[in-house]
């Protein structure tokens, strides 16, 4: 009961998406049963067939029968499996996106605790083994009940005590099966972890590349990634050798049952009790009763996998989603204001008891000196993290208030420290500012931020393809079209995390002044190191350890 108990929560997620699909997958069971119904009758034909046979009776009519049934067999297990595989890639996909959905909506403080090589894992190779066991295993689990009724029934019928001494085999199975499930369960969750770490790797690696090469660690980068597989290997081997020692206990019971049935059969032909056509049923039969039961085995390392992944999967799905709080006020200009802040990580305080406020229009410059916390700050103002203690708020020129979240983030643009861009075209990493700018937008957008005239003499001008994280074009390039990507958004309010770090001097000038220039001009909170930029600055926010002092710059 207790491991019912357990598979309770990951049996319900489960059953949602076996409900979505129920008519298809009960068109399944139907076929596969229909089968099961077809085969079991081809039994009793054959017993007709050979007692015919041996009384010296026509026999055409009942193996043209015969041949009819076989025919339908194929046809229906044919289209059975091509529904399956359908029905598969629409669970798969089901899964994913849902869980995908619930990511993307999910705080990124809470989603980035994760490594994104263990969530990709989690998202193709647990969502697919969740599908195959919806799709696959729940569907054959019904069936085989529903089959070794059925066939119990028919060889009960036959022989009392034949049936139930085929069933010697389901008491070993359910007791092996039972006392195996748990360990399986623990082989098969590292057998994924294991799964997420080589995947992550791989990710990461690839992905950086260039340090890769640059520090030699090419030997060093494959050796670690066969530690990995091999790390791998040893659980999926663990793990097949444990559900191997089941079925091959559970496969001898089957053999025993077997010669059993056959002993006893042999005995009564002897004593000529049944015909040859009734022994070949009670052999076929036994064998029927005992495939169901041996094949119920089969599935239990499969249960034990789709829970596994299952579980994994609803971890992810359990991160609530960030708070999204709807901006009733009139957005034209915005200001911030923060009281009594306190913010942790984890336990290391970075902000202390701190309070500033930016009124609407004003541009701040954020000062303090590496990692003493200016893009924690931001990370605060953008609601990407919660502050432990205090509170952020928004207002307007009116007074009218609205506290920060997620919602907050329609009206604020962003230029993040760091290269940014997607992968795709240039005019893609515009849009992604805002989907529907014409474009007499983007060339605006682009002047602003002095990357018109360098993306000009692009042969393919914004529709230039650049690679993973600006692959192609230099730092300060993708720098501009970062910047261009913000200014398109024409929010009220505007924040640079050293965003032209990579530009020299005068070209920081010129991309200072078309932020000047940008109508409705927003308020703006720029980090930098630059003193250069404290001239286009009306205050000044100073991180020192764990406090905030603020200057008019005036
Ligand atoms: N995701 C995180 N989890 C835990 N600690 C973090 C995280 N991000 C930053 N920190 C810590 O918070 C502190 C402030 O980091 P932050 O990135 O805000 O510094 P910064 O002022 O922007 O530095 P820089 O000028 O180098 O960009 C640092 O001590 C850093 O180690
Ligand atoms: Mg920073």
């Amino acid at each position: 009961m207790g491991i019912l108990k357990k598979y309770r929560r990951p049996l319900k997620w489960v059953f949602q998406y076996v409900k979505e699909y129920k008519f298809r997958i009960i068109l399944m069971l139907l076929f596969d049963l229909a089968i099961s119904g077809a085969s079991l009758y081809t039994v009793i034909l054959s017993k007709r067939i050979i007692d015919n046979a041996s009384e010296s009776l026509g026999i055409t009519g009942i193996i043209i029968l015969y041949i009819v049934f076989m025919l339908g067999i194929q046809i229906v297990s044919a289209a059975g499996s091509l529904l399956s595989t359908l029905v598969n890639e629409k669970v798969s996909f089901g899964i994913r996106k849902d869980v995908y959905d619930k990511i993307i909506r999910a705080s990124w403080h809470t989603v980035n605790r994760y490594h994104s090589g263990d969530i990709v894992t989690r998202l193709t190779s647990d969502a697919g083994n969740v599908a195959d066991g919806v799709i696959n295993t729940i569907p054959s689990i019904l069936q085989l009940c529903i089959e070794l009724i059925l066939v119990f029934f028919t060889l009960f019928y036959y022989s009392h005590f034949l049936a139930i001494l085929a069933l010697i085999v389901a008491p070993v199975s359910v007791g092996v099966s039972w006392l195996f499930a748990r360990r399986l369960k623990v082989l098969q969750k590292k057998v994924q972890e294991s799964e997420s770490a080589y995947h992550s790797f791989l990710q990461e690696s690839l992905a950086n590349l260039l340090i890769v090469k640059a520090f030699t660690n090419e030997d060093y980068s494959v050796d670690k990634l066969t530690e990995l597989r091999k790390e791998r290997f040893k659980w999926v081997f663990r793990r097949s050798k444990f559900g191997l020692l089941g079925t091959t206990t559970i496969g001898l019971a089957f053999q025993i049952g077997y010669l059993s049935a056959f002993t006893y059969g042999a005995f009564l032909i002897s004593s000529k009790s049944i015909t040859y056509g009734t022994m070949s049923v009670f052999l076929a039969l036994v064998n029927r009763v005992q495939a169901p039961i041996v094949n119920l085995a089969h599935q239990i390392p499969k249960i034990v996998s789709l829970f596994t992944s299952a579980e994994r999967i609803m971890e992810l799905s359990e991160i609530p989603p960030e708070e999204k709080l709807e901006v009733n006020i009139d957005t034209t200009l915005l200001g911030v204001k923060a009281e009594h802040l306190t913010f942790a990580y984890d336990k290391d305080t970075v902000l202390e008891d701190v309070s500033f406020n930016i009124a609407p229009g004003e541009s701040t410059a954020v000062m303090g000196e590496s990692g003493i916390g200016k893009t924690t700050l931001i990370r605060l103002v953008m609601s990407f993290v919660k502050p432990t203690e205090g509170s952020i708020s928004y207002y307007n020129t009116k007074g009218e208030e609205t506290p920060g979240s997620a919602g907050i983030r329609k009206y604020t643009a962003y230029v993040p420290q760091g290269n940014t861009l997607f992968s795709g075209t240039i005019r893609e990493n515009i849009l992604a500012g805002k989907h529907d700018a014409t474009d007499a937008e983007i060339e605006e957008a682009l002047k602003l931020a002095s990357a018109y005239d360098f993306i000009s003499e692009l042969s393919n001008g914004v529709d230039t393809v650049i690679g993973e994280k600006g692959f192609g074009i230099s730092e300060g390039q993708a720098q501009r079209i970062a910047i261009a990507r913000a200014f398109i958004k024409k929010a009220p309010f505007l924040i640079f995390d050293e965003a032209t770090s990579a530009l020299d001097e005068a070209t920081e000038q010129k991309v200072i002044g078309g932020l000047e220039r940008l109508t409705p001009r927003p308020s703006c909170l720029i980090i930098t190191h630059r003193k250069s930029i404290l001239k286009f600055c009306t205050s000044q926010i100073m991180i020192e350890d764990k406090k905030i002092t603020t200057k008019s710059l005036n």
